[in-house]
């Protein structure tokens, strides 16, 4: 997730839980010039992601600049090059990037030609939405996926509109499992363990079960799903005081570092019992003795065996 997940986060979730069989960098843009920025390397550079099993996804609707950066991805040697139909954010439809670019079928598919016609030594999935603003353009969609060999579709069961309010919208993509010949990845409201269960029962086994936010309130869920212990208060004291000096590290300022840390406890406050006067208090402090103070008050309440949907928003 951009601005959540970045390298500092996954190193650390794959240290100190793993469970994990994949992790999909936050997309990035390519640009017209056919070279990645310093700062898109810092995330994508091969020995950033030694030992981890990552994907890059990029977020591109011109063909040429996804042809150039998913060859040069190959080269660095991943396995699977995402292009992210997704994101809704404002400035990203507003290029027709995206879901934006789920309202312009006729560019999307000259872009998928054009991608799958240039020899790129790698595959290439899509993470998509079901589509702009009625769940009926999926069918359109799906049509046009089926013209093209993708290596995986991962669908969040969400439209642009719903931005990420509303329940995810699951019958939609159970509708449409027979139209799906490719290995199929199913996102959206995977929240605890039993989620995970009944989604790969409900999905038919499918290729992947892909978890955004949940992972970063419970970061074992996975492990559990694969049998493994739930996350213990301790762990996530570690994993917590890991990620502070990692961020500090990473951007030479613990004051930043602190920013980074209250969109994490956003959803990690999740796996404690509630505690609004504490939660408002981990967002309110300035200064790490109080950001401290306040994170000892959440954690000493209970630890939950699976994370609250703090984070749920109506339609
Ligand atoms: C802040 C934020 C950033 C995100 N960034 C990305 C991204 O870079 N690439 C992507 O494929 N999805 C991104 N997503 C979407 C999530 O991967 C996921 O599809 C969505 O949150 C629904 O799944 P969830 O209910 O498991 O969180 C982002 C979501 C959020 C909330």
């Amino acid at each position: 997730m951009e601005g959540l997940t970045g390298a500092v986060y996954r190193k650390l979730h794959h240290r100190f839980f793993g469970g994990a069989d994949a992790y999909y960098i936050p997309f990035v843009t390519p640009t017209v010039e056919p070279k990645f920025t310093d700062r898109q390397l810092r995330e994508l550079a091969p020995e950033v992601n030694s030992g981890i099993p990552v994907v890059p996804q990029l977020l591109s609707n011109r063909s040429a600049d996804f042809i150039w950066a998913a060859k040069a991805l190959g080269e660095m040697g991943y396995s699977e090059v995402n292009l992210n139909l997704g994101c809704p954010a404002g400035t990203v439809v507003a290029k027709g990037k995206g879901s934006g670019f789920l309202k312009d079928l006729y560019g999307l598919e000259k872009f998928l030609y054009e991608v799958f016609s240039a020899d790129i030594p790698v595959p290439i999935s899509i993470k998509t939405r079901l589509g702009w603003s009625d769940t009926a353009e999926f069918e359109d969609i799906l049509k046009l996926y089926r013209k093209y060999p993708l290596s995986e579709l991962i669908v969040h069961m969400r439209l642009k509109t719903d931005q990420y309010k509303g329940d995810a919208r699951t019958q939609v993509l159970l509708n449409a499992l027979d139209e799906i010949p490719f290995p199929l990845g199913v996102n959206g409201d995977l929240v605890t363990e039993a989620d995970l269960k009944q989604a790969d029962e409900r999905f038919r086994h499918p290729h992947q079960l892909m978890v955004g936010r949940a992972l970063m309130a419970d970061p074992a869920l996975f492990r559990k799903f694969k049998g493994g212990k739930p996350a213990s208060a301790e762990e996530i004291r570690q994993f917590s005081k890991a990620l502070y000096d990692g961020y500090t590290e990473a951007f030479g300022s613990r004051k930043n570092a602190m920013m980074r840390m209250k969109e994490y406890w956003f959803f990690q406050s999740c796996l404690f019992e509630e505690n609004p006067s504490a939660f408002k208090r981990i967002f309110k402090s300035r200064e790490e003795a109080d950001f401290s103070a306040a994170l000892d008050e959440i954690m000493s309440g209970g630890l939950l065996r699976d994370a609250r949907f703090g984070w749920k928003k109506p339609l």
